[in-house]
């Protein structure tokens, strides 16, 4: 198996008035083809830990390897393209583009890169099928629902083949059929094509649909489980860690901390 992310000993201290240490000591290690997720009650580190993955924000200590690369080391320019070409990234909030259509938002990556248009149309039109987006690709993004937004937004996130996928929070903004459509989609890709996937939920049923889940709490590892035999097991068995774990980590949280 080869290691697609291998991060050793990560801490995170923010730096201010008062510092404040955010992650100790993390070690994490994902495998290609899986597809895990991070829970923790809010403010325990989630988002500082997957800012550190996706190589926006700096470890104070530790080492990541994406691929065998470790994009610290690269330059600015490298990373930027590093970034582009082997990562991929959804949100809570989708951060498409207004001006753009659904198509056009999720060419966007292959634009940057030079793809020639005939194999852009494509990997757009074989992609959207599959995400059930084909009918809404001419449209505006005011003209879509949230769902459809959040596909589109995977569309984006995948057209290019990145090494690793992750998302905060993919599911916060949107109601529950709409959260489990998405993450229904997130498990076609992982399981059809092996889309190594990394994300962060507060809800128990997105996370119920990952084959692992890591808990954190106060920066630090808490506990880590497999998935079993069905999902409403695998969904039991979340909510009892969270219970144990306590904060609000089963709550859902409209904020983005
Ligand atoms: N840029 C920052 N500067 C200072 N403290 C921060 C910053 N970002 C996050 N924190 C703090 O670090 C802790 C972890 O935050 P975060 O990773 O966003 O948690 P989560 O995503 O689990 O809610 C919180 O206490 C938060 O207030
Ligand atoms: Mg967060």
């Amino acid at each position: 198996m080869t290691d697609i992310l291998s991060a050793k000993n990560i801490g995170k201290i923010y730096k201010g008035m008062v510092s404040y240490e955010a992650l100790s000591n993390i070690d994490l290690t994902i495998q290609e083809g899986e597809f895990v997720g991070i829970m923790g009650p809010s403010g325990s580190g989630k988002t500082t830990l997957l800012n550190i993955v996706s190589t926006i924000d700096r470890p104070t200590s530790g080492e990541i390897r994406i691929g065998g690369e470790d994009p610290y080391r690269l330059s600015q320019d490298q990373l930027a393209l590093f970034r582009r070409r082997e990562l991929g990234f959804v949100f809570q909030s989708f951060n498409l583009l207004h001006t753009l259509t659904v198509k056009e938002n999720i060419i966007l990556p292959l634009t940057l890169d030079g793809v020639g248009v005939q194999e852009m149309n494509e990997r757009v039109a074989a992609l959207a099928e599959k995400l059930g987006i084909t009918p809404i690709l001419d449209k505006r993004t005011y003209e879509i629902s949230g769902g459809q937004a959040q596909r589109t937004a995977i569309a984006r996130a995948l057209i290019h083949r990145p090494k690793l996928l992750l998302a905060d929070e993919p599911t916060g903004n949107l109601d529950s059929k709409a959260a489990r459509d998405v993450m229904e989609i997130l498990e076609k890709r992982n399981q059809e094509d092996g889309a190594t996937m990394l994300l962060v939920t507060h809800d128990p049923v997105a996370a119920s649909y990952c084959h692992r889940v890591i808990f954190i709490k106060d920066g630090q590892l808490y506990n880590e489980i497999h998935d079993g035999d069905n999902r409403a097991a695998f969904y039991q068995k979340i909510i009892n860690v969270l219970s144990l774990l306590g904060g609000n980590g089963h709550e859902f949280s409209p904020v983005r901390l």
